[in-house]
Parts: C-alpha cells; sequence; structure tokens
C-alpha cells in the first residue's frame, strides 16, 4: 500500500487516523474523543529551547502504563553499552561484511555492538551496532530508553511499524527512531542488514547552512514523519525495552500501536539519502567531509559534534589541479565509516558493502596506494563522475572503542595496513 507521510524537519505534525480524534485547542481535554487516553512523550527536557524542544501527545486506546512488571530479558546478547576503559589501539582498522545468520533471528536479537564511545546513562556518546536478521519481530515491541536509533539499511528493506505509525524503508534511506518510542520491526524481503548508531546525546538535526544560505544538503521538505496508524488488538505481546545498557521484558494483552491521532515534534522520520544535495568546491581543492553532513548531534560545546552522521554520496569532481580523492588526514575527532552500495573513491578494494573500517582520533588514513597512484595522473581538466556509490561516516568526538567482539571477529582484515605500504617515496631534492 502507498504509505502517507508528513513532510518536514522539525514541523510539529497533526495527524489522525480517525476524524476528529486530535483534540481542538488543548493538549489534555477532560475527556478524548473516541474514549482515547492522552499521554505525552518528551524527548527533550521540559524547558528545552523552543526550536530543540521535542514532544509529542498521543491518543490512544490505552496509555502505555498498562502493562506487566519488567522482567530480564535474555535476548539481544550482542548489544553492549559498556565500552571499557581499556586502552584502545590506534591501528586503523576494517571488517568485511557480516553474514545475515542461519538461525531464526530478529532486528533487535540480531544486533551485534561493534563499537561505541560515551554512556547511556550520561547521555553522551554513541553505540555502533551491525544487524543481520531474517525474521519478524511477530508479537514483539520494542523501545531504547537509552538513545535515539539512526537505522541505516544495506541490504533488504525494513517495515518500521511505531507508535505514531508506519515507515517503509530500503537500503539508500535511513530512519530515526527517538528514544522511548515503541515499535516493531517486519523484513518484507525475508532478511536484512545494516547499520544503526545508538545516539546518547542531543537529539539528530540537520547541520546550520551558513554561507551555503537556507538550500542544500538535506532539504528539510525531505525528511518524512509517518502519518497515524493504529491497530485495536488484543493477545499475548512482548516488550522489550532497553535501559541502562541492560535489556528487559514485560507482557502486554494489547499492540502498544493503539495511538490513534497525534501531534508535536518527537517522531520517527526517514530520510532518503538520494535527495541529499551535495555541495563541493567547484574551483580548486575540497573542502572538509563536514560538508556531506546529514544529521548532527550537538555536544555542549559550540561547534562540536557528539556525532555526525556524514555521506559520500554520487557526484561530479570537477575540481582543477586537485588531487580529487579524500586527502591524507588525521583528525581530532574519530570515523566509523560504512558502505551502502558501490566502490567509496579512496579505496580501490577491501571496503565492500555492509563492511565497516575505523579511523580513531590522530590516526593518519587516507586513500590507498593504488587510489593515490591514480589520483596524482588523473586530467584533472575534465569532470570526474562518482556514480553508484554511498558510502557513509559516523563521526564522533569521542574515541570510538572497538568491541572485544569486533576485534576478535574473523571478519577483521589483518591485512588492512597493507593498503598503503605500497605508497613510494617520490621526494627529489633535485627536482623542484
Ligand atoms: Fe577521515
Amino acid at each position: 500500500m502507498e504509505r502517507q507521510y508528513l513532510s518536514g524537519f522539525g514541523n510539529a505534525h497533526a495527524t489522525e487516523a480517525l476524524p476528529g480524534a486530535l483534540p481542538v485547542g488543548r493538549n489534555s481535554p477532560q475527556t478524548c474523543a473516541y474514549g482515547l487516553y492522552a499521554e505525552q512523550l518528551s524527548g527533550s527536557a521540559f524547558t528545552a529551547p523552543r526550536h530543540e524542544n521535542r514532544r509529542s501527545w498521543l491518543y490512544r486506546i490505552r496509555p502505555g502504563v498498562v502493562h506487566q512488571p519488567f522482567q530480564p530479558y535474555e535476548g539481544a546478547r550482542h548489544w553492549d553499552s559498556d565500552f571499557g576503559t581499556a586502552p584502545v589501539t590506534p591501528n586503523q582498522l576494517r571488517w568485511s561484511p557480516p553474514p545475515v545468520p542461519g538461525e531464526p533471528t530478529d532486528f533487535i536479537d540480531g544486533m551485534v555492538t561493534w563499537a561505541g564511545n560515551g554512556s547511556p546513562e550520561a547521555h553522551t556518546g554513541v553505540g555502533i551496532h551491525l544487524y543481520a536478521c531474517n525474521r519478524d519481530m511477530t508479537g514483539r515491541f520494542f523501545y531504547d530508553a537509552d538513545g535515539e536509533l539512526l537505522i541505516v539499511p544495506q541490504l533488504g528493506r525494513l517495515r518500521m511499524r511505531t507508535e505514531l505509525g508506519v515507515i517503509d524503508a530500503e537500503p539508500l534511506e535511513i530512519v530515526v527512531i527517538p528514544r522511548g518510542v515503541r515499535f516493531t520491526v517486519e523484513l518484507p524481503d525475508g532478511e536484512a542488514r545494516g547499520y544503526v548508531l545508538e545516539n546518547f546525546g542531543a537529539s539528530l538535526r540537520p547541520p546550520e547552512l551558513g554561507p551555503i544560505g537556507s538550500n542544500g544538503l538535506a532539504n528539510a521538505r525531505d525528511f518524512l514523519a509517518p502519518a497515524a496508524a493504529y491497530e485495536d488488538v488484543e493477545g499475548s505481546f512482548t516488550l522489550i525495552a532497553k535501559f541502562t545498557g541492560g535489556f528487559w521484558q514485560c507482557a502486554l494483552d494489547h499492540s502498544p500501536l493503539d495511538v490513534v491521532a497525534w501531534h508535536g515534534t518527537h517522531y520517527p522520520y526517514k530520510y532518503d539519502l538520494r535527495h541529499f544535495n551535495v555541495i563541493g568546491s567547484i574551483s580548486f581543492d575540497h573542502p572538509d567531509p563536514s560538508i556531506f553532513t546529514v544529521l548532527t548531534s550537538p555536544s555542549d560545546t559550540a561547534g562540536v559534534g557528539n556525532m555526525d552522521f556524514a555521506i559520500f554520496p554520487p557526484r561530479v569532481l570537477a575540481m582543477e589541479g586537485t588531487f580529487r580523492p579524500p586527502w591524507f588526514h588525521r583528525n581530532v575527532a574519530s570515523e566509523f565509516m560504512g558502505l551502502i552500495q558501490g566502490v567509496y573513491d579512496a579505496k580501490a578494494e577491501g571496503f565492500a558493502p555492509g563492511g565497516a573500517s575505523l579511523h580513531n582520533c590522530m590516526s593518519s588514513h587516507g586513500p590507498d596506494a593504488d587510489t593515490f597512484e591514480k589520483a596524482t595522473q588523473a586530467d584533472t581538466t575534465k569532470p570526474h563522475y562518482i556514480r553508484d556509490t554511498m558510502a557513509f561516516m559516523f563521526e564522533t568526538r569521542g574515541v570510538i572503542r572497538p568491541t572485544a567482539r569486533a576485534l576478535g571477529s574473523p571478519l577483521l582484515q589483518s591485512d588492512y595496513y597493507q593498503c598503503w605500504q605500497g605508497l613510494k617515496k617520490h621526494f627529489n631534492p633535485a627536482q623542484p
């Protein structure tokens, strides 16, 4: 079926699945239409400035509090939020893509933590996970009290049925599920794989545009929130919660997806990365990769992100007399990269769709030897068209700590460093 979405980033949307379900003029009337309950869901401090305030009013069949007591949940065994305090290797790391599991595994149990920093309790830092699954979350619902989930599908579509409506997403689209929103994930293609950034910090938003002006990068109208959709279903269901790094479950005798109408600013949304308006140099050199930022989670320090989500989409390179691939660099920030499709322009091979790389604070990285040789001999009077590619980066202020699982994985490419060892010495003091 054709989904209905509401367009715009940060807009105070209002949507109802039954006519007149939304109260007019007040948020919490003495009684609600259709016998609904009113419930506020706040994703920011009550007193947060207007432009940062995220809250929605939900009009639902039963309030969220109607559930049995939580007990520890034994699934989600590979989803961690404790990243340790041991020293972290400065080596550049790269992994091959994980296989889709052979055992029946759903989106929650198929989450594998690869790296992270900070802490859910401190509301700062990120968890970085890879998911691979092959089963719908039948009768199971989930919410994350620890963070907002930025989901980057790489293989297979996701149908995300949430309290606030249904989002269908495919590779090259991203989905953001805010803290606390309950949802379930179905796999229309029978299997799925991708990346998840669990953002413990301030909620994601597009970056300020400064001199770029009022258009460009990710345009506000391309962020799509779901229209209200509810189910009135009774039965035996499980609600799983992630809280303080632990997992909990409780029984429900009804579906929690019973929100008939909602309005506000705290809602899930999706964005199609193909709509990103790439801005870049049209003379020489190229700007810092921050020019590719889709969404940012600001920190307490102005201009420094808790996390930036940047992409490297199809684009035209027109800079003359310029080394066109990403330059060699060392950086105070830490960079976890993934590839959704195609080839990344700084690497000849080894970085496969579904795979990942990690270049931590001040660890040198850049184009491999083959890419360097090609780029130094390229004819830069002609434009170079980069097509059919989509790489991305989770860039963080804090050091990204790979988990013991990621460091011990057979997917870790022990020969990654070799891609730079062919960089030859060209220096000749007699030849300026
Ligand atoms: Fe980098």
